[in-house]
């Protein structure tokens, strides 16, 4: 038996400011599978996650929510780890970088760098929102391409032209916040002298933390020379204000990877354990980072970096995958391939899809497509039609013959390559070549029902004089289930667990070669379902609708956010289209499930409608009884998620609390058309 390893494991934290999707879940569930196959060797294995809830897009979200950030973050967390559970991704524990444990450690490693001469401070000019007295990343300022004069493009790169520039140069800038024009204004910065580090770094990328092909590509990186890193942020933000430096914030990225150790010390102070023997220097312990490709820099320049000069451990390995494409498309919100993780889980079983991912995850950082066609195929002929067939088949005559399995084997030389076989599937485990893994035992699968078809034990079994050779290939037939859904645990633990009952053996990875002999095993229960196309179809339906859903939550009747704060000109003719009434609000009602709507009857003078409106944020529904205001009322019906909307009504205000109907004069009749 190896030394028992003691290893951490994490996956990227995700933002605090909206659902999991499917991409999220790819990674999560690469990680969980490797955590599960390193316990079942006998390792102590540690997987720890959290949320990544600073920065200004979740403070903004909130606003726009009318929910204080700490309240946002709690709701998502709370999804987050619900969204965990029911994807069977066993976190050992799941915090927040909005926690005591990080604001200490991110002092602490701060001070350090500080000590050391790894922080410089400088004046910089930004673009300031004067509005609402905010500096505005890029992202934040929209206006005219320079180049090709497309309105409406982000401040880094134009939509219509690629080109890409820097705010300054947009033509008619405004902030995407408020609508203003932006300034420019100075502020003291301070920077993390990630330069310094250059020798480091170039030995380290290279020491085998990485794969090769992100080796390579951050030596590209490392050629072209770093650049000091900025590490601050003015308020107003969510985060961490800098010791000593009143209203400058750590920026987000500086927090969040020290996120990974407070989830640690918050389950090591629960746990009687002690998070410094992961993370001091001569630590023996093993650390594993999780993440995509899109986060290389964080994790591979800047985190190690941190780390050198704050006096802790690097990573040993930092393990890196692509991007999950739907169909062989970027998931898009556009084009209906963005699924939601709950969209999945409200319609399929969790396995099906972590199986899917194993047989096609390899250890490298190529993209990976969810085909769905190919999802329904493979779900159903390898893990229906091959694994758990082996047992169907089998377990039945076992049970006639007296549910106890013979010590004989009745094919030594087809058990055999099992044996052999064993080693291999772990070295793939081990280096995340997953989809390896799955062909291996798919391929014993295939040896095993080969073998079953040619034995035949249901044509033995006519004969009673055949009784003893039946049941000694239907016990080969079980123990080589045994074996296979053994390996196939990491990946499949609900049904692993539901094997181990009926095998009445628990299932470990040491023994799973050695056939259970003498054992009388349970009676034989159906495993897995096969996937209907429907239910993928319900997903797909629902991902749809889900994304309406959003998009009419977080593009409110107006305020700051709403995408396209300017509408062309229209003619006389446009706006005589839009019949406004008068609208009596019989009723106003909350609406399970969902974050900002309420649902309005609305009595137009003998005809009644029903509004979703997303005005929750400012309005409690029994206020709104009794009260009139204006509606748009040939609105064509919109199918939302929660039901029929049949027109709109009509408010201002910057979003969040601020936010008011229209109120019409109360002499005003129910009906009577606005002009
Ligand atoms: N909050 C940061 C990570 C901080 S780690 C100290 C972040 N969050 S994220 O929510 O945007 O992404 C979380 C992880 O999901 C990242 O590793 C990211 O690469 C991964 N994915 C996001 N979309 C993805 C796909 N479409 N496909 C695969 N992984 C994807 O980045
Ligand atoms: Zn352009």
């Amino acid at each position: 038996m190896p030394q028992p390893r003691n290893i951490l494991v994490t996956s990227a934290l995700p933002y605090a400011n909206g659902s999991l999707h499917l991409g999220h879940v790819l990674e999560y569930i690469q990680t969980d599978i490797w955590a599960r196959f390193q316990r079942a060797r006998g390792h102590h294995c540690l997987y720890m996650c959290a949320d990544d809830a600073h920065g200004t897009a979740i403070m903004l979200k909130a606003e726009q929510l009318g929910l204080t950030p700490e309240q946002h973050i709690a709701n998502m967390q709370a999804e987050h780890e619900r969204d965990f559970a029911d994807f069977l991704i066993g976190v050992d524990n799941y915090h927040s970088t909005h926690s005591e444990e990080n604001r200490e450690l991110s002092a602490m490693i701060y001070r350090r760098l500080q000590e050391n001469g790894h922080i410089d401070s400088r004046t910089i000019t930004q673009a300031f929102d004067p509005e609402k007295q905010l500096f505005l990343a890029d992202r934040y300022i929209k206006g005219t391409c320079p180049r090709c004069s497309t309105p409406d493009q982000y401040g880094d790169n134009c939509e219509a032209c690629g080109a890409t520039y820097s705010p300054t140069e947009l033509i008619d800038p405004v902030s995407a916040i408020s609508g203003a024009t932006p300034v420019e204004k100075e502020s003291e910065h301070f920077f993390f002298t990630l330069p310094a580090f250059t020798n480091f770094l170039r030995e380290w990328t290279r020491s085998g933390t990485l794969q090769d092909e992100m080796a390579n590509k951050l030596a590209e990186w490392l050629d072209e020379g770093l650049q000091e890193w900025d590490i601050s942020r003015d308020a107003p933000y969510f985060g961490f204000e800098i010791p000593d430096a009143p209203g400058k914030y750590f920026y987000v990225w500086l927090d969040a990877p020290i996120g990974y150790m407070a989830s640690l010390k918050n389950y090591c102070d629960k746990n009687g354990l002690d998070w410094q023997e992961y993370w001091k220097k001569d630590s023996t312990a093993e650390v594993y980072h999780f993440i995509g490709k899109d986060i290389v820099n964080f994790h591979a320049l800047f985190w190690p970096a941190m780390l050198d000069s704050a006096d802790f451990r690097t990573p040993t390995k930092v393990c890196v995958h692509g991007f999950l494409t739907v169909n062989g498309k970027k998931m898009s919100k556009s084009r209906g391939t963005f699924i939601n993780a709950r969209n999945y889980l409200d319609h399929l079983n969790p396995e099906y899809l972590r199986y899917y991912f194993a047989a096609k995850l390899t250890g490298g950082v190529d993209d990976l497509d969810l085909n769905l066609d190919d999802f329904i195929a493979r779900v159903n002929s390898d893990l229906v039609g091959k694994v758990v067939n082996i047992a169907s088949r089998t377990a039945k005559f076992v049970g006639k013959g007296g549910g106890v399995l013979v010590e004989q084997l009745a094919d030594e030389k087809l058990w055999q390559q099992f044996v052999d076989a064993e080693p291999r599937i772990a070295d793939f485990y081990e280096n995340r070549e997953y989809a390896r893994a799955m062909r291996e035992i798919m391929a014993l699968a295939d040896a095993a029902n080969a073998w079953i078809a040619d034995k035949a034990p249901w044509s033995l079994a006519k004969d009673e004089s055949k009784a003893e050779e039946v049941l000694a290939i239907c016990s080969q037939g079980v123990n080589m289930f045994r074996a296979l859904i053994t390996w196939l645990a990491p990946v499949l633990p609900q049904t692993a667990e539901k094997a181990a009952q009926f095998l009445n053996s628990e299932l470990k990875w040491a023994t799973a070669t050695t056939p259970l002999a003498n054992h009388s095993i349970g009676e034989f229960k159906p495993l897995m379902q096969r996937v209907e196309k429907t239910q993928v179809d319900a997903v797909m339906e629902a991902a749809k609708e889900s994304l309406a859903q959003l998009q009419a939550e977080t593009k409110p009747v107006s305020g700051p956010l709403a995408e396209d704060p300017i509408a062309p000109e229209i003619q006389f003719d446009d706006f005589a289209k839009v019949d406004l009434r008068i609208a009596l609000i019989a009723k106003a009602e909350h609406v399970e499930g969902a974050g900002k709507l309420l649902k309005l009857t609305l009595d137009l003078g003998g005809e009644t409608r029903q509004v979703f409106s997303g005005i929750k944020s400012a309005y409690k529904p029994e206020d709104l009884q009794g009260k009139l205001t204006v509606m748009v009322a040939n609105l064509a019906p919109r199918k939302m998620r929660f039901g029929i909307s049949e027109g709109m009504v009509l408010a201002a205000g910057p979003g969040g609390k601020d936010l008011w109907l229209l109120e019409p004069h109360p002499g005003a009749v129910p009906g009577m058309r606005v002009m």
